[in-house]
Parts: C-alpha cells; sequence; structure tokens
C-alpha cells in the first residue's frame, strides 16, 4: 500500500493527479491548518491509508492537543538534527488506526532542503504525509504534491491566499487546492467576490472542501476529543479525504 501513489480526483473526478505529500498552507494564521490537517488525516487513516502527520515549525505544537496524544520525546528538529531516527520520533495516534504523527522540536527555523530530504525518506513508509505548521517559504515547491490552502471566508484571508497563491506556483508549485473553512450560515461580504466561485478565481486553485464554522469543532479541537460520529463536520473532512482519495464524492456544504 505504501509505495502506492495516491490519487487526487476534483470536481466529480474528471481530473485525476498523483498525491502523497500534502503541505497545508494559508495566507494569515488562524484560518484552521491545524484542525483541518488532523481530521482530513484521520478521515484518511480510518479509510485505511497509512498517514503521518509532520508537523514542523519552531516547537509550537498543536496537532498533540487536537488529537489528544500525549507529549512525546523527540520531534522533526531532532531527526534532523541526527538525534534520533525518524521511527523514534513518530507515535501511533492511539484513537485512529493507521494514523501517526511526528511533533515539530526545532529550535532553528528548518531550511527546504532539510524539508525535502525528510520528505524523501518518509514517503515510502507512507500512503499520505500532511505537513502542518511550516512556513510556505521553507517548503521546497517543486518537492510537495500538492498545497492545500485553508482560507477563512472573509477580505483579509482570502486576499492573503491569493498572493501566497501566486508565489506558491511562481516557485514551482505542481499544484493548489482550497478549502475554505469556519464558514458562518451567513457569509460576511468578501471584498471583489460576490460568491464562493469569485473566492476561486481570486486565489486560483480549485475547490476540495468547505467546512462549517461549528463551536462543537472548536470544543472537541481544544479539548483533544473526537470529533461525534454522524456529525456534519465529520462528513465533511471524509469528503475531503475521499476526494484526496480519487474518489467521486460531492461537495457536502450542509
Ligand atoms: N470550522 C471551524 N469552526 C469553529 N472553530 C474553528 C474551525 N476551524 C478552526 N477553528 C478554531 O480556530 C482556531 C484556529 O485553528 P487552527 O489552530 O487549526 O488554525 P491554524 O491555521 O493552524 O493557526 P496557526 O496559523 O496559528 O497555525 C482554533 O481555536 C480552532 O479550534
Ligand atoms: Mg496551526
Amino acid at each position: 500500500m505504501c509505495n502506492r501513489i495516491c490519487w487526487l480526483s476534483i470536481g466529480k473526478g474528471r481530473t485525476i493527479l498523483p498525491v502523497k505529500s500534502i503541505v497545508m498552507c494559508s495566507g494569515k494564521g488562524g484560518t484552521g491548518k491545524s484542525c483541518a490537517a488532523a481530521y482530513i488525516a484521520e478521515a484518511l487513516a480510518r479509510a485505511g491509508r497509512k498517514t503521518l502527520l509532520l508537523e514542523l515549525g519552531q516547537d509550537l505544537r498543536s496537532l498533540d492537543l487536537i488529537l489528544g496524544v500525549s507529549a512525546t520525546a523527540f520531534g522533526t528538529g531532532d531527526v534532523l538534527s541526527g538525534l534520533c531516527r525518524w521511527e523514534e520520533a513518530v507515535s501511533p495516534v492511539e484513537r485512529t488506526a493507521g494514523l501517526f504523527l511526528m511533533p515539530p522540536g526545532c529550535e532553528t527555523p528548518i531550511e527546504a532542503a532539510e524539508v525535502e530530504h525528510l520528505l524523501h525518506t518518509l514517503e515510502p513508509e507512507f500512503d499520505f504525509i500532511l505537513v502542518d505548521g511550516a512556513a510556505f517559504q521553507s517548503i521546497p515547491a517543486k518537492a510537495v504534491d500538492l498545497f492545500l490552502m485553508v482560507t477563512t471566508p472573509d477580505s483579509l484571508g482570502v486576499r492573503a491566499c491569493a498572493e501566497v497563491s501566486r508565489r506558491l506556483y511562481a516557485g514551482g508549485a505542481k499544484e493548489i487546492r482550497l478549502v475554505i473553512n469556519d464558514v458562518p450560515a451567513r457569509v460576511p461580504p468578501i471584498e471583489g467576490a460576490e460568491d464562493f466561485d469569485d473566492v476561486l478565481d481570486i486565489i486560483g486553485a480549485q475547490l476540495v472542501g468547505i467546512i462549517p464554522q461549528s463551536p462543537k469543532l472548536r470544543c472537541c479541537a481544544n479539548s483533544g476529543m473526537p470529533l461525534d460520529n454522524g456529525s456534519l463536520t465529520l462528513k465533511v473532512f471524509e469528503h475531503i479525504a475521499g476526494r484526496l482519495m480519487g474518489r467521486r464524492m460531492p461537495l457536502l456544504v450542509r
């Protein structure tokens, strides 16, 4: 399974692309990248795909809290500095079989070449690798299959994502897809956009999911509890994961 390439389906499955490494990104902080990474990764693992959440960044952990994982001794920084083998820095996420986490743990910013080397080492071992917590400038754009951009539906988020998307494509990014997160029942006006179709045009990326605003998600993510079985939010993440696996899945809105 791990050496097989996974496929991304777009829309109703008309375009499929090989996908293994996915980097979460956004134009500004707090748009929900870590939550989206954690719950998409859980959905991929539940669907039978061995999945690694690779958390980069300078020692600021999020994913352990969201997934209810207790602290691990080693992290990405220790692997990169040769202090431990990658296997020693990866721990299973107990509540979800097939899901693994490598937390950060770097005192200095990670270089793009180091990320590339780490991805090459880890890719044969997992079906999917979701990278979170990295500044997009520290990611070797050409070495990554897909950038998954997460924006909130507001002018600031959308404008910032458009700029990052432009820079990623200029840096050689192969594919960028968009998730619109934290969407309230009534979306406030977004500058230059009458609807979400306009948002996709402004950012220049196809849509793979719309995640509703959910006080329950916020509560779960802040306490390490899993999302409720049968909830709309859980289904939305399953549909996003389905699309990443090449399945024909409708966009689930509400
Ligand atoms: N769909 C949602 N509904 C309600 N709250 C949400 C939703 N998505 C994320 N949140 C909340 O928004 C906050 C920010 O989420 P998160 O930490 O995932 O963002 P981030 O983009 O990873 O932030 P950073 O840029 O700091 O890494 C968290 O408190 C999270 O629980
Ligand atoms: Mg985060």
